[in-house]
């Protein structure tokens, strides 16, 4: 049994080397760039930890976790491009630096590369993996499109918004976890045990990513700094704001909303936190949180065997970057 930073040390050894081919170097600089800022490499040790929980690591978690890592940063790659953003991982984003269409493609090809990884498995239950992988990367693509049709709409309920962030952000969670169970053996009860663990504590996950967006601190988060408000992000704090808000403040919402005035994330964040939406989100993660956690209990394998999970569940939920 391995902890976060210990799992988070040996995948690292294994996916440090060279991703791709030399040639040409303005596809493949790029995408290597963006590997090198590293991340906090969550979903590969959730693969890893999934598979730890039921028995050692079997070598094909290897081949998984980097595909799932790989994966990973290719949406990250896009979504940056969807959300204008500039910064991440303390960083210029791959489109700020080399332009959006080398950005596409450097995104593109790592996909690619990611299924050469899972190739690479050997398991007889190689079909349920491809599946698995498959129907999760098609409920990104969902969630994301929900993400950016949520922009435009003028309200979006706190259930529409859950479900979007359950498709963008929390299966990924989930399917890293129940991938490495597979590999481990898991018998179908506990194999949904863990993806339920994995989905609810994703959710939580995405509650914090969007807290940090409007409440983090710029030197830690790596990202800018209310850029969810700058996209007219239909986050549970706009969501709750609007709720709440007496009538001078649904106005200055809905001219913020509406405008883009140079003050604008300013004076969204003045809103906020006159109405205190950040308290929905300690609400909303313990609810998520507290899911998760009977999900885990349920799992039946002997319960000191469940550390890892419980400390990177909350670590999750906790961070600030
Ligand atoms: C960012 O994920 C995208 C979200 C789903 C919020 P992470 O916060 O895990 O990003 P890295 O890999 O550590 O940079
Ligand atoms: C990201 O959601 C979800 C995916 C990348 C699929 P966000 O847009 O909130 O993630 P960050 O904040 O840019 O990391
Ligand atoms: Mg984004
Ligand atoms: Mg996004
Ligand atoms: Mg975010």
């Amino acid at each position: 049994m391995h902890a976060f930073e210990e799992l988070a040390k040996s995948f690292a050894e294994h996916f440090s080397h060279s991703h791709f081919p030399a040639e040409p170097s303005t596809l493949y600089g790029p995408a290597s760039y963006f590997l090198e800022l590293g991340g906090k490499r969550v979903r590969p040790v959730a693969v890893l930890m999934g598979n730890e929980l039921f028995d050692n690591i079997h070598p094909d978690a290897w081949q998984v976790a980097t595909a799932i890592e790989l994966f990973h940063n290719f949406t990250l790659i896009h979504d940056d491009i969807m959300d204008k953003a500039p910064l991440r991982r303390g960083m210029v984003t791959v489109h700020e630096k080399y332009g959006e269409p080398t950005a596409l493609l450097a995104g593109d090809v790592m996909l690619v590369v990611a299924y050469d990884y899972l190739n690479k498995v050997q398991s007889e239950h190689i079909h349920k993996i491809i599946h698995l992988f498959n129907r999760t990367a098609k409920e990104v693509c969902e969630g994301q499109q929900l993400d950016m049709d949520f922009e435009k709409q003028e309200t979006v309920s706190l259930d529409g918004y859950i479900r979007m962030i359950e498709l963008k952000t929390s299966v990924l969670l989930a399917a890293s976890m129940k991938l490495g169970a597979i590999l481990g053996g898991a018998g179908e009860g506990n194999q949904k045990h863990i993806y339920e663990f994995g989905r609810n504590l994703g959710i939580a996950f995405q509650v914090q990513d969007d807290y940090l967006d409007a409440f983090g601190d710029p030197a830690k988060f790596g990202k800018q700094v209310g850029g969810d408000i700058l996209a007219n992000k239909k986050t549970f704090l706009l969501i709750k704001a609007i709720e709440s808000a007496n009538e001078v403040q649904k106005a200055t919402i809905q001219d913020l909303l509406g405008s883009n005035p140079p003050d604008k994330v300013e004076r969204m964040l003045q809103v906020y936190r006159e109405i205190g939406v950040d308290r929905w989100a300690f609400e909303l993660k313990d609810k998520y949180f507290t899911t998760a956690m009977q999900h885990l209990e349920d799992i039946a394998v002997v319960s000191s065997r469940k550390e890892p999970l419980k400390r990177l569940a909350e670590f999750l939920v906790k961070r600030d970057y």
